[in-house]
């Protein structure tokens, strides 16, 4: 059931009765003056030029001939609009209760799209960088699922770099891994003894900033990282031991986050496919020879790539175009972009989506518009399919700056989720709520989430742990909050399920709120950017509460007109429940 379809529609055939032309191009869209009608459209006045009349005269020769509409009425308004309102939309709540999409209009062509977010690095502590790929990420794979495409995601984990190499060299340094060295070890039986997280977590950075100031130590480094890529015992083993403890932590904090993946993949399951990739490109003749690198000229003829402005009133300015990707340093080593077309080859092989999405911040926008060339180019990527880059923004700390420690220290993931969990538990603790951190966890997380993809998703953005906690406001904890209320509500009554009869201002609010919600997973799909969806969510558990505090449902008398306020309500829970769903925040029963 699509109300703005079914008004066009009806409108198309009034504009046809009265030989207007041009009925292909009316659009109707929500009010912008909610108190006066429920859509609009200003057909009319475009039309009025070619036809010689006045706007009005037109509009209101086409309200005339709906004045017998059965469920909208249409009026004209100056200076050409027309305006339309839903007679009764009870049958338009009762179809979403109905409906096991809740009234989320499906995709016509369900697609395949193959999800490229997370992308953390083994051995690497993550950061409050890793933190909107996932939260992003998840949301956008979500979008999809509710509109009914298919989906698929990968984390593509970095676990090939110098890090790798690194960790090893610092880890042997130290004598962690002395029985992997010993003469006939059996490595295939061997433990990674006494290393743990924490263990990683130090050894890293140590090598880290040795590597900085010590060549021998840096070459030693690079040396082990392409043992690793040989596969050359014992730094082979070492390395599967070191990833398998990584990837386990970092899927829990994956999991703390909601967010999880199809395939644990990895940069290194490209590997044995990086020679044949560069063959590709040499075979047609893509690639030249430049300073010792194989590179591909991706640079479209008189392309100018407009530099983003830092202000308003800077003038536009370009830089030259696109650099030609590398796809071969002379040492071999560096194959980043390599890697991402190799992955792509490899996912088409398998999978051939429709569309592959990567979720990276937008440093990386180079790169990905480099592989998505280099993969048009050589026919990797079929004409047909789509490479999709959403590039976010920084989570900024109060002071408008990269969100840092007081000390001016990276702050790590685990302690920008600590310090939600703790903030949530105080504030339930504010409501006589102690001992339940798995309820702090979902309402902390999901008060992070909301207040992330409140945002369109390329701005960078304030982390305000205070604002976001809020249980009243656009806040992730409002929203939980309106669910449990409803919760407690229907746990009064044995309602299972009725009807829905609008009666009122504020029942009616609450139904065009669930048809603005349903209508904007659409745009969150388009845009690639959970901002609209957000807003809408807020929207519906704010009608949800005039309407709450201006009736009893409770107390009142009238059987069916309880029943109906009891099924509006059940109804509003469902659809933020899916909503929330959506964008991966848990949904609660009490708080
Ligand atoms: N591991 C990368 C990094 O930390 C992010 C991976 C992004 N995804 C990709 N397919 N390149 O920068």
């Amino acid at each position: 059931m699509n109300l703005k379809n079914e008004i066009a529609s009806a409108i198309k055939s009034a504009v046809e009765e009265l030989n207007l032309g041009d009925s292909d191009k009316i659009v109707v869209s929500f009010s912008n003056r909610p108190e006066l009608c429920d859509f609009q459209t200003n057909f009319a006045m475009l039309i009025a030029k070619k036809l010689g009349q006045k706007p009005i005269d037109v509009a209101n020769s086409i309200v005339d001939k709906l004045s017998k509409n059965e469920n909208y009425s249409f009026s004209a308004v100056m200076p050409g609009f027309i305006n339309v309102s839903v007679k009764d939309l009870s049958d338009y709540a009762n179809y979403v209760a109905n409906d096991k999409d809740l009234g989320v209009e499906q995709v016509k062509n369900s697609r395949l799209v193959f999800f490229d977010y997370g992308g953390a690095n083994v051995a690497k502590e993550l950061h409050v960088g890793h933190l909107r790929s996932p939260i992003v990420g998840e949301a956008l794979k979500r979008v999809h699922i509710s509109l009914g495409d298919k989906v698929l995601a990968d984390v593509h984990l970095g676990d090939y770099g110098l890090q790798m190499g690194l960790t090893i060299l610092q880890l042997k340094l130290d004598g962690f891994v002395d029985e992997f060295f010993k003469e006939n070890a059996d490595l295939k039986d061997l433990e990674l003894k006494n290393v743990t997280m924490d263990i990683l977590n130090e050894e890293y950075p140590k090598a880290s900033k040795r590597k900085d100031v010590d060549k021998n130590f840096k070459s030693q480094a690079d040396e082990i990282t392409l043992f690793i890529q040989q596969q050359k015992e014992p730094y082979f083993s070492i390395y599967k031991k070191i990833r398998e403890l990584s990837v386990k932590e970092i899927e829990k904090n994956y999991e703390m986050l909601n967010t999880t993946f199809d395939f644990y993949y990895g940069e290194s399951d490209a590997y044995p496919m990086i020679d044949k990739t560069i063959q590709i490109f040499v075979d047609k003749n893509l690639a030249r020879e430049s300073e010792g690198a194989l590179v591909v000229d991706v640079a479209r003829e008189g392309e100018h790539i407009p530099i983003p402005k830092k202000s308003e009133d800077e003038p536009q300015r370009y830089k030259n175009p696109m650099p030609p990707a590398i796809i071969k340093k002379y040492n071999g080593g560096d194959l980043y972009a390599t890697t991402d077309i190799a992955t792509i080859l490899m996912r088409n092989a398998e999978f051939n989506p429709d569309e592959i999405i990567y979720v990276t911040d937008n440093r990386q926008s180079g790169h990905f518009e480099q592989v998505f060339r280099c993969c048009k180019l050589a026919g990797i990527s079929p004409e047909n399919q789509k490479l999709t880059h959403v590039a976010f923004g920084t989570m900024n700390g109060k002071d408008g700056k990269p969100f840092k420690t007081r000390s001016g220290d990276t702050i790590k993931y685990k302690d920008v989720l600590d310090m939600l969990i703790e903030s949530a538990e105080k504030k339930l603790a504010d409501n006589g709520i102690v001992g339940d951190s798995e309820l702090a966890r979902k309402i902390g997380v999901g008060a992070m989430k909301f207040g992330d993809l409140s945002n369109t998703v390329a701005k960078d953005y304030v982390f305000d742990i205070d604002k976001f906690l809020a249980f009243d406001g656009k806040t992730g904890p409002y929203i939980q909050y309106t669910i449990a209320r409803i919760n407690s509500v229907l746990a009064k009554t044995n309602f299972k399920k009725g009807k829905v009869a609008v009666s009122n201002t504020d029942e009616r609010n609450i139904v065009m709120a669930i048809l603005k919600l349903n209508s904007s997973y659409q745009v969150c799909y388009d845009a690639y950017s959970l901002n609209a969806l957000c807003l809408a969510t807020f929207d519906l558990a704010s009608a949800f509460s005039t309407f709450y505090n201006n009736h009893k449902i409770l107390t009142e008398t009238n059987v069916s007109k309880r029943e109906s306020m009891l099924a509006l309500s059940l109804l509003v829970k469902n659809c933020l429940e899916k909503a929330l769903w959506t964008l991966g925040i848990d949904s609660v029963e009490k708080m």
